[in-house]
């Protein structure tokens, strides 16, 4: 152990009184009896933060670590879950998504629940979850979890929308090169025992023009990519935004459909994107040139798709999104499905592909790492920043210079007259710094108290509690 760590051992303020521990605790759920302070958890992993400010930070934390539970489903990623481990939490991990009664028996008990995409964590299921403060989502998605609910409850819910950019537009970059060659069907012919050795309408995609419909996280990099190629890349978006390389922003669509050699969708699913390449759109596009979807499902006209193939004014196309997918692996992709299914199938040099684009091993790492550090900054810091359900809300950490300080947070309704009441709680105390935001119905206040004792801590916490705009009170220190 190096001495910054040794530094930080020990440092916290008087270990509270047990019954003190177990009223602050029990804001949180947590039914165990603390242990009493320990070492602040990110000493674990060996990697104490630095303050703003420059002093060391102190993690806050109003209970053994140990006493917190976590139980992650749908077999989440090892590094994220090593993470969580490696703060003290007694983590369980299942491989596989709970039927509702089974999940509710689980989620009961837990005060932190680390999900996919195939959990359901509905209204009827949180309202169960008497210890929950937060759900890490393992996922872009969070349609699974009533969000509103949770906020009305004080639980947050963090996810991670963007881990998984780079390996969609790698996917891009592979697509846009085996559609010029032709090479899913050469491949295929060949494992039917075919040999076809074409040119003809086979290309290098040096010198073309790649236009990207919506320049965001996926767009942009494979704007970078795509030049790297000795492509041409030119794109529409809603706003104006700054062109990465030599890149271009055309002002309308019609613009790019009527310049690209290949076209490829990024933006989000919206009510003005779906069906945003339609019939028209198609006819717009230059004869012999390529579309790609790795967006969302809905923002191409499959059957439109299917008669511009057929007719020879597109010569490829590459899906990864549909508007209906199945829930699981198998034989699924029929017209009972999407009554179109059979037509796509049968076309020649399209290549679909089961929504893998953020399927790779190094967008599950980054995912794990992004939300198991949003959940342990929630748990340990009560930060809030990336949470999609609550208000935006983070104070630079306290500092191990500030022994004496506590951390209270107050998550309550947003409604007229409540910092009044707060405010009048805490005025009597020296409030280092203080945050409020709101979102719709919700706030989420944070203040920085220094000068205090226990019997303060026990004081605001429960004056606190006695509101009647409260949510949930956390106190850390
Ligand atoms: N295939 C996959 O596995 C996979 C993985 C990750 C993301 N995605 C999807 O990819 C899409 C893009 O993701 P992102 O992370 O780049 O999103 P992003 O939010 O970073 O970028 C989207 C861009 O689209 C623009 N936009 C919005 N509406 C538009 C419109 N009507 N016309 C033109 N531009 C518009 C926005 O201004 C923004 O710049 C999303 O739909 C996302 O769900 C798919």
């Amino acid at each position: 152990m190096n001495s910054a760590l040794d530094a930080t051992e020990g440092i916290d303020i008087e270990p509270p009184s047990t019954d003190l521990a177990r009223r602050v605790s029990s804001s949180l759920g947590v039914s165990t009896s603390p242990t009493g302070f320990h070492t602040p958890s990110w000493t674990k992993s060996g990697s104490p933060l630095r303050a703003a400010t420059g002093g060391l930070a102190k993690h806050l934390k109003p209970f053994a670590t140990e006493d917190i539970k976590i139980l992650l489903l749908e077999n989440v990623n090892v590094t994220g879950q090593g993470l969580l481990e490696a703060q003290g939490y007694q983590v369980t991990h299942l491989k596989s998504a709970l039927p509702e009664d089974e999940l509710i028996g689980k989620i009961r008990d837990v005060h932190v629940i680390g999900i996919r995409s195939k959990t359901k964590l509905t209204a009827r299921v949180l309202r169960e979850a008497k210890n929950l403060i937060v759900v890490g989502c393992f996922c872009i998605g969070t349609n699974q979890v009533d969000t509103q609910y949770a906020a009305e409850h004080g639980i947050a819910v963090f996810n991670s929308p963007f881990s998984n950019s780079r390996s969609v537009a790698e996917l891009v970059i592979a697509e846009i090169i085996s559609l010029a060659r032709q090479l899913g069907d050469r491949s295929n012919e060949l494992h039917k025992g075919t040999w076809n050795k074409v040119s003809n309408g086979c290309w290098e995609i040096r010198g073309k023009t790649l236009g990207i419909i919506g320049y965001g996280h996926i767009g942009s990099q494979l704007s970078v990519l795509a030049e790297a190629f000795g492509m041409t890349v030119i794109y529409y978006d809603a706003v104006n935004l700054m062109a990465l390389g030599t890149a271009k922003q055309v002002p309308t669509l019609e613009a790019l459909l009527r310049a690209a050699d290949f076209v490829t969708c990024h933006v989000p699913e919206l009510p003005e994107t779906n069906n945003l390449i339609s019939r028209k759109e198609m006819g717009d596009m230059k004869d012999g040139s390529y579309l790609i979807n790795a967006s969302r499902g809905s923002v191409i006209d499959i059957p439109a798709l299917i008669d511009a193939m057929r007719s020879g004014k597109l010569a490829g196309a590459a899906l990864d999104v549909y508007p209906a997918e199945p829930g699981g692996n198998g034989d699924y992709f029929t017209n009972e499905l999407n009554s179109w299914a059979q037509d796509l199938r049968s076309l020649k040099n399209i290549i679909l592909t089961p929504h893998i684009g953020g399927s790779t091993e190094e967008a599950q790492s980054a995912i794990g790492i992004e939300v198991s550090t949003a959940l342990i900054r929630y748990v340990n810091e009560g930060t809030t920043l990336g949470a999609v359900n609550m208000p935006e809300v983070s104070l630079r950490s306290l500092t191990m210079d500030e022994p004496n300080h506590v951390r209270v947070i107050y998550i309550h309704r947003n409604i007229p007259g409540v910092l009044r009441g707060v405010n009048a709680i805490l005025g009597n105390h020296n409030v280092d710094k203080q945050m409020t935001d709101s979102r719709g119905e919700v706030a989420y206040l944070m203040a920085d108290i220094s000068g205090v004792n226990v019997a303060v801590i026990k004081d605001l916490y429960q004056r606190l509690e006695g509101l009647s705009s409260r949510i949930m009170t956390r106190v850390l220190y």
